[in-house]
């Protein structure tokens, strides 16, 4: 089995690469997982693997039960967490329990977000079944809710003790959830590796046709970027802010538009946008904005949409969390594998950016 380490002090952890659930009793007896578990999960997902991971700690002898909350964004916020917190009880889970969030972006942050607070922290370990989950959020130790139209807003840092990665369930995730995840995939080439940008591009047929082998690759490798951000600011003191590179006008487009296209689709868009403001600035050139806008489209995204106005998505913007007094914080690409951050960005260039994007 394929595994990255994500080296963190006391609080490292591997990430493991398959294509089935087989060795995942393995990879938690290796973690010395203790014998009650809650699997957290959600009402998608819990039909299609909830039943097959529950038989296989059963029959390796743990004691686990499943508690899935109704799925969607929508949901990502305290009643949910009230939720997890109250089948932990009644599981009885104690302090060396351990939760495993099954499922996508929106069950890891907010398993994960449960366990950072259930008797001042329990462990938990991610099994992604997104391809945003397996490439972004089940690494790093982000975890939260929305609260009052912010997303995110409230959370903790807490580091999962494994991820394990099983790609096959990328076959059950609806399209559109796919592409979502290759914006996040797309992002980490162009923020750190021309490489693995190239990659991408190389590699879409195989990508898009979910051949086991390429994924494992690509998740391995995107993982690798990721692992080593974040190993070197755990806590988002300077580089990790890099990650957010698309996310400041993606994430305003994303609740304007209503949580009614896919996070990474919007992500997208805002890699598009920003990188409009870069090409104006002369940091990259015109062909490269042009690449970038080929590569999404390449995976199904929209580089144009149907959007708000402009002033309703800026007042978004203001309510990000990215802001620091009174400005917000802007990845601009200098080529394809280097980003630099700033707060200079006028207002002028955000309006030109999201008039540049939308249809
Ligand atoms: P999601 O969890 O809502 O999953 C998308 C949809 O796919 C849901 O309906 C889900 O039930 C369904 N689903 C999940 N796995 C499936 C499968 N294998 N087959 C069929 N359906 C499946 O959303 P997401 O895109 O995975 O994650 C988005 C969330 O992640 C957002 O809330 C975002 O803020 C968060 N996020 C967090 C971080 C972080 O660092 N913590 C990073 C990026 C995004
Ligand atoms: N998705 C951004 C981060 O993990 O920092």
């Amino acid at each position: 089995m394929d595994k990255l380490h994500v080296n963190l002090g006391a609080e490292s952890y591997d990430i493991c690469f398959n294509d089935s659930f087989d060795k995942l009793v393995y990879s938690l007896r290796e973690i010395g997982a203790p014998n009650k578990l809650l699997i957290v999960t959600d009402t998608h997902v819990a039909p299609l693997y909830a039943g097959e991971v529950g038989s296989l700690l059963k029959e390796a002898g743990y004691d686990s039960a499943v508690y899935a909350f109704p799925a969607g964004e929508e949901n990502k916020g305290m009643d949910a967490i009230l939720g997890i917190c109250g089948a932990c009880l009644e599981h009885g889970l104690d302090r060396k329990s351990m939760i495993i969030a099954l499922g996508g972006g929106v069950v890891g942050d907010m398993a994960g977000f449960a366990a950072a607070i259930y008797m001042r922290g329990i462990d938990f370990v991610q099994i992604p079944t997104t391809l945003l989950s397996q490439s972004d959020s089940s690494v790093g130790g982000k975890t939260g809710i929305d609260f009052m139209e912010s997303k995110n807003i409230l959370g903790a840092f807490h580091q999962p003790r494994l991820v394990y990665i099983n790609v096959s369930t990328l076959k059950t995730l609806p399209p559109v959830e796919f592409i979502s995840g290759m914006g996040e995939v797309i992002k980490h080439g162009i923020i750190r590796d021309a490489e693995f940008y190239g990659f991408i591009k190389d590699n879409s047929e195989l990508i898009k046709s979910l051949d086991s082998r390429t994924l494992i690759e690509m998740s391995k490798k995107n993982c690798g970027i990721k692992a080593r951000v974040v190993e070197r600011d755990e806590k988002e003191n300077g580089l990790r802010a890099i990650l957010n590179f698309g996310h400041t006008i993606g994430h305003a487009a994303e609740s304007a538009l209503n949580f009614t296209t896919t996070h990474g689709e919007c992500v997208g868009l805002g890699m598009v946008a920003v990188s409009r403001i870069a090409a104006r600035r002369g940091l990259i050139g015109r062909e490269i904005l042009e690449d970038m806008e080929n590569t999404l489209k390449m995976y199904g995204f929209r580089t144009r949409m149907a959007l708000p106005a402009a002033e309703e998505i800026y007042s978004f913007m203001l309510k990000d969390k990215k802001k620091t007094d009174g400005r917000l914080k802007f990845v601009l690409p200098v080529r394809i594998g280097d980003v630099t951050q700033t707060r200079d960005v006028t207002e002028e260039e955000i309006f030109d950016a999201i008039s540049y994007i939308s249809e």
